[in-house]
């Protein structure tokens, strides 16, 4: 049916009820206009129907600011595709994330993108996909164990543990300077790659005198060793591990303070594997009176730490930039979509399989180069922090 204006008018003029129905029949060709324009269900958000996500990502935890960095970034690059997405999180448990799994699986998803809050455990849950025929790409952390893994897609981890430890040995002068040493979790992968890093640009500094490791009998035991076995590294990440957790880091800081003589204190240099532990650590050395000095190392570019960093309170981070992976993630993705082989340039050994991966490099952030490397480069706003130079 098609009504003139004219005819709406006169109608209009002359009927009340008929006044409202032409307000329903505008209403449903306004609604049938914009279907035509093939108005598909947003991207990022779940579609209404329970078999319509085509692509699942799992993050491990929203406790700590790394992950809700990941979430933003992906919630504002989904905004440019076409596919629908469904993002859930771990919160710090295998069983969890297998959950997670499951029910994205039940969605129908064609693609995980995963990022395991344990690397070995995280196997059963990507096998469960891949017998399902979903193409599964680990994010961040590499999932361990297994050949169910298709693609790795990260930052370089080793890159990121030797630019700590050079920073540390940059910082030092002389010899017999106090060093302490820590790390992530055992669980996680990078953690091991974050300390071999760590250890290829400190262990030389250590043998020539230049540092005297103060928290660690493993570590000074290995001292004398260049390249440390995985299971070498596990000795000392055992030893000196945070669990990704500020409040073991502030526990096992505070435990190794307590233990030192003032000898041991005075200016010190730590290895802190990333920003959340740095700060905590950090606080706990600040508060320690024959603490004169500290430079402590971290990772990520949290607000807090940078805040930190600009104060003072923390010496340096290593910045992932996280639109980056996010990027390249989900264009990994949509090439799996289109049946294309995706890009990678290189592979990690997951203990079963070499994997195909795409890294990205990192970049070191001070006080001097906050604004160029965080700001200008419209990672975060100015106003977000105070006192920034
Ligand atoms: C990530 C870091 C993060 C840490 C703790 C690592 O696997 O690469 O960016 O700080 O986990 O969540």
């Amino acid at each position: 049916m098609q009504l003139s204006k004219l005819d709406i008018k006169n109608i209009i003029k002359g009927d009340e009820k008929m006044k409202r129905l032409i307000a329903v029949l505008m209403a449903f060709a306004m609604l049938f206009a914009l279907t035509a324009c093939g108005s598909a269900p947003a991207s990022g958000e779940t579609g209404g129907d329970s078999k319509t996500v085509d692509v699942g990502i799992v993050l491990p935890t929203k406790d700590e600011p790394r992950w809700i960095q990941d979430e933003t970034r992906f919630s504002e690059a989904l905004g440019s595709t076409d596919y629908s997405v469904e993002i859930l999180f771990s919160q710090g448990s295998s069983a969890k994330e297998k959950e997670n799994v499951d029910a994205l699986i039940a969605k129908g998803i064609k693609v995980l993108i995963i990022c395991p809050h344990d690397g070995d455990a995280a196997a059963s849950a990507v096998e469960a996909a891949r017998k399902e025929g979903i193409k599964v790409i680990s994010y961040d952390r590499l999932i361990t164990g297994t050949d169910a893994v298709d693609y790795y897609v990260t930052f370089d981890s080793i890159a990121v543990g030797e630019a700590q430890a050079k920073y540390l040995v940059d910082q030092a002068s002389g010899s017999g300077n106090p060093l302490y040493l820590y790390a992530g979790a055992a669980s996680d992968n990078n953690a091991f790659l974050f300390f071999e890093g760590a250890w290829n640009v400190l262990q030389p500094k250590i043998a020539d005198g230049t540092f005297v490791i103060k928290n660690s009998s493993e570590a000074v035991a290995l001292q004398g060793k260049a390249k440390l076995t995985r299971d070498e590294m596990g000795k000392i990440i055992g030893q000196v591990t945070t669990n990704w957790d500020f409040n073991e880091a502030k526990n096992k800081a505070e435990a190794h303070l307590t233990a030192a003589q003032a000898a041991d204190k005075g200016n010190v240099f730590i290895l802190a594997p990333n920003d959340g532990t740095a700060r905590a650590i950090a606080d706990a050395f600040a508060a320690d009176p024959a603490v004169t000095s500290y430079k402590v190392t971290g990772q990520d570019a949290e607000k807090a730490s940078v805040q930190y960093i600009i104060d003072g309170k923390q010496s340096m981070t290593v910045f992932k930039d996280v639109r980056t992976l996010v990027k390249d993630s989900i264009s990994m993705a949509v090439s799996l979509l289109e049946g294309k082989e995706p890009q990678t340039t290189g592979s990690y050994n997951n203990g079963k399989i070499d994997v195909k991966a795409k890294q990205t490099e990192v970049i070191v952030v001070k006080a001097d180069n906050v604004k160029s490397a965080l700001i200008d480069s419209g990672y975060y706003p100015a106003s977000d922090f105070t006192n920034l130079k």
